[in-house]
């Protein structure tokens, strides 16, 4: 897998999978933009890539935020040419019953989680429809599949899915060449899986922990450089012929 002379922009990318994506489109030869909330975990990312040999900038982004993704995305444009994949990453999860969840935390998880995907495909698709790209949108098996302590996740995850399926086949129509996929990992040993368990009770945590343990048939949470590996897959042109797609990376907690 080449991505030389591609520019690659990845959100949420301070650590765990979007961290390991960057250094997996790196690796491949893409120049990266490593962009997060968090400006320490962020330039951490960039300063390392660069000094392995390796292309990178840090640019701060809130995946929220309108305004900065336009000026981001153009931002990207004036010094690089281009875009060509976008990894849409950024997302946070809180673990709680759907009677425990508030309004609050609900449009929380969803505008992070949801909202923020519209928002950079949408940028990305404006700069891309001309020269071509590749966007990736990170949802889950949680967006397959429900949990039951999981509702606002699995809302958000779900529309993602959804929504990719349906800016694919938007892109498609109007001639774009723009391959949109959505990736969906199952549990990945990363401080999103940490935080959210932190929040609980030991007791919740085990018990949590335990129940998801055993629903998945290699018995062992993935690593995020295995799921990088499939993110990588999509953005390049090795899936030239996918679009509209998920491709399910899960230890075979789905095929039950
Ligand atoms: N870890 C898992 O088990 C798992 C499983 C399936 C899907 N996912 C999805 O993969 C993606 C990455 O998950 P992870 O486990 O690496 O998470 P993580 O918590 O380890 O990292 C998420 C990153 O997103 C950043 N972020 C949070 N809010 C942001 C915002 N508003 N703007 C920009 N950046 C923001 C954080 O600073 C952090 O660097 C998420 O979309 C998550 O839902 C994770």
């Amino acid at each position: 897998m080449s991505l030389e002379t591609k520019v690659a922009l990845v959100t949420g990318a301070g650590v765990g999978i979007g961290e390991a994506t960057c250094r997996g489109l790196a690796a491949a030869g893409a120049l990266v933009v490593v962009s997060d909330i968090d400006q320490v975990a962020g330039n951490r990312v960039a300063d390392d890539l660069n000094k392995g040999g390796y292309q990178a900038v840090f640019m701060r982004l809130d995946v929220c935020d309108e305004a900065q993704w336009r000026e981001v995305v153009a931002d990207i444009v004036a010094r690089f040419g281009s875009l060509h994949i976008l990894i849409n990453n950024a997302g946070i999860a809180n673990i709680c019953g759907v009677e425990d969840e508030t309004l609050a935390g609900w449009r929380k998880t969803n505008t992070i989680n949801s909202d923020a995907v519209f928002l950079g495909t949408r940028e990305a698709i404006r700069v891309m429809k001309e020269s071509g790209g590749s966007i990736v949108n990170v949802s889950s098996i949680e967006g397959i599949v429900g949990d039951p302590m999981l509702p606002a996740y699995n809302a958000s995850k779900g529309a993602v899915r959804a929504f990719t399926k349906s800016v694919a086949l938007y892109c498609a129509d109007k001639g774009y060449p723009i391959r949109v996929n959505s990736m969906h990992p199952g549990y990945v040993a990363t401080p999103l899986v940490s935080g959210a368990l932190s929040r609980l009770s030991d007791s919740d945590a085990e018990a949590f922990t335990q129940r998801v343990l055993a629903s998945i048939p290699m018995g062992r949470m993935a690593e995020a450089t295995e799921i990088a590996k499939g993110i990588v897959f999509l953005a390049s042109d090795d899936a030239s012929y996918m679009t509209g797609s998920e491709l399910i990376m899960d230890g075979g907690y789905t095929a039950r």
